[in-house]
């Protein structure tokens, strides 16, 4: 159950009862426990609006609330908010619910199909910190809306076709190296392709490249193989990172998927009529569209349907992939999770989409730049020009996590030492991308990320295993201790309570607004609310009812970190 929603449905319902309008109570939790758990703020523009002294229809709503069992203090203060108190009992009773829950308490919803199109690394490319926040984001996206109960598809839309090709074709007949090709293939791949990128100044050279391209699209076997080539040694150099991250997709389809879907689309946008020729290429033009939305209309740019050269590129890919997501995965929704620079693209695509009948629900989920300490996006190479990949990344982390480890001295078994040094590496660097707000750029510091205090990674593993370390003292399963009834006394009991009843709301929010970094917050504050209680109330040491409520409070609060952690697709670690 959500609970600052189910307080927000009491708080309308008294307005309606007292006030005969519908209108949000607008309940916050309070700032000071001293005032009450919750404010109602929704009576004073109301007042304002009706021309009504606040405080007297405050005191009308206040009257409609009171209800002994679930309220223990319902008051009017300051200049017309109400101030709400929960009874204990229906506190315990909440959490008795949440604690049992199958689902965490996580509201289950009228599901949807939606398709996550995420990561989308290019091919003769190592992946680098640019593609982390896209794999990242996607991932804790695909495991936040399952948690709902949608049934949620991960898609890797690889950038595994188009103008590239024709140059790496062209590049490894004129500067490959067979031997390195062997040794390390990833690394000459990108080698070439570079050359190639700057060899296509020469005219000579770029038509070449273009010819190649054609080729290989009509489906010349030669090139063919060589495509398949390519492809081939990048996916193996992918599949070891998404194996360090523990990311995985329930499809792969990449832009080669749609190749022959591509002169239909141009067909289709054609016959719509929102298209025409400009230099030889198919555009669409937004100004000169009736009721384009204004930024659009606003924007000179064209979405270029097909080149001058008859090629079909990004957007033509695009729009075939909306196709497919809607015809064969009846999807309701797809979600798109590449950065903030690619909005014009989205935006364009989503409209061109609508325009085609497209019915289903399109989302743009951007995100900022990842930083580097000069404050300049993140360098994707070393100062000797060597770049710095994804994979270089993660194995630094698991090896600063691993120091760390060793220095804080904890409760570790020395055979676990490697397995645990990766996941608090690894879990570092996706919850500090994850704990910011993600149209945000962020700056990449080891030493807040690697922490084992303050809103990171490790403290929360840490934190989920001291719930562990109590059992294992109690010698009871969590799973036992979470039957036991719940005496809420203590102030510290109280508050951990109110954290713990948080959780749905949270992950609701997460959902709605696809923002991972709202159970990233929650997850902090019910670390500190816990470790508060640690501090305030003894647990092993107290007897009777109150050890037995406080052991199912440890034991709530370990699932709950548990749950939130894997959603955010974070290791939860049991000893440390
Ligand atoms: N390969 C693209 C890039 O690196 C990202 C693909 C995003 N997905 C999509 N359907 N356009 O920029």
């Amino acid at each position: 159950m959500r609970l600052e929603h189910a307080v927000e449905a009491l708080g309308k319902t008294a307005l309606h009862e007292a006030l005969g309008l519908d209108a949000p109570a607008v309940v916050r939790r309070s700032q000071d426990e001293k005032h009450g758990d919750y404010q109602l703020n929704g009576v004073l523009p109301l007042a304002k609006k009706l021309g009504k002294n606040p405080r007297e229809l405050a005191a009308l709503v206040a009257e409609k609330l009171q209800n002994p069992s679930i309220f223990s203090k319902v008051e009017v203060a300051g200049p017309g908010f109400i101030n709400l108190k929960l009874t204990d009992s229906w506190l315990a009773e909440q959490l008795a619910l949440l604690a049992n829950d199958a689902n965490d308490g996580i509201e289950q919803v009228a599901p949807d199909t939606i398709v996550v199109d995420f990561s989308g690394p290019n091919i003769a490319k190592q992946m680098h910190v640019g593609h982390l926040r896209s794999t990242i984001l996607g991932d804790a996206l695909v495991k936040i809306l399952r948690a709902q109960g949608h049934k949620v598809l991960g898609d890797n839309h690889l950038g595994d076709w188009g103008t590239q090709f024709g140059l790496l074709i062209v590049g490894m007949r004129t500067f490959g190296d067979a031997e390195a090709m062997k040794k390390d293939p990833i690394v000459e791949l990108e080698r070439v392709y570079k050359l190639a990128s700057e060899a296509k100044k020469d005219e000579v050279f770029a038509n070449e490249a273009r010819a190649e391209l054609a080729k290989l699209q009509a489906g010349d076997p030669d090139n063919k193989k060589l495509w398949e080539q390519f492809v081939a040694v990048t996916r193996e150099s992918l599949d070891v990172v998404y194996a360090d991250l523990g990311v995985t997709f329930d499809y792969w389809l990449g832009e080669s998927a749609y190749n022959d879907a591509l002169p239909g689309v141009v067909a289709t946008v054609k016959a719509a009529g929102i298209a025409r020729e400009d230099n030889g290429a198919l555009c669409v033009f937004f100004k000169e569209l009736e009721d384009a939305p204004k930024d659009l209309a606003a924007n000179e740019q064209p979405f270029i349907v097909q080149k001058s050269d008859g090629a079909f590129n990004y957007a033509t890919t695009d729009i075939a992939t909306v196709f497919h997501r809607s015809t064969v995965f009846q999807a309701d929704r797809s979600i798109y999770v590449v950065d903030n620079r690619q909005s014009l693209h989205f935006k364009q695509l989503f409209e061109v989409a609508k325009r085609l009948g497209d019915r289903q629900k399109l989302t743009h989920v951007g995100f900022g730049s990842v930083l580097g300490p000069d404050g300049k996006p993140l360098k994707t190479r070393d100062a000797s020009g060597k770049v710095i990949t994804l994979k270089n990344l993660l194995d630094e982390a698991t090896e600063t996590a691993k120091k760390r480890l060793v220095e804080e001295e904890l409760d570790l078994p020395a055979d676990e030492l490697d397995a645990v040094a990766k996941a608090v590496g690894i879990g570092a660097v996706k919850y500090a991308d994850l704990r910011q707000n993600r149209l945000s750029d962020y700056t990449f510091d080891w030493d807040k990320m690697i922490a084992f205090r303050g809103n990171a990674g490790p403290y929360l593993q840490y934190a989920f295993a001291r719930t562990q370390s109590i059992f294992r003292k109690a010698e009871v399963a969590p799973a036992e201790a979470l039957k036991a009834p719940f005496v809420l006394a203590e102030p510290s009991e109280r508050a951990l309570a109110l954290a713990l009843l948080a959780y749905p709301d949270a992950v609701a929010g997460a959902a709605e607004h696809l923002e991972p970094h709202r159970i990233c917050d929650h997850l902090y504050g019910l670390a500190r609310a816990v470790a508060s209680f640690y501090e305030e109330c003894p647990v092993l040491k107290s007897e009777g009812a109150t050890r037995a409520s406080r052991l199912a409070l440890v034991a709530t609060a370990g699932k709950q970190l548990e749950a939130g952690l894997k959603l955010l697709g974070i290791t939860p670690i049991a000893r440390m």
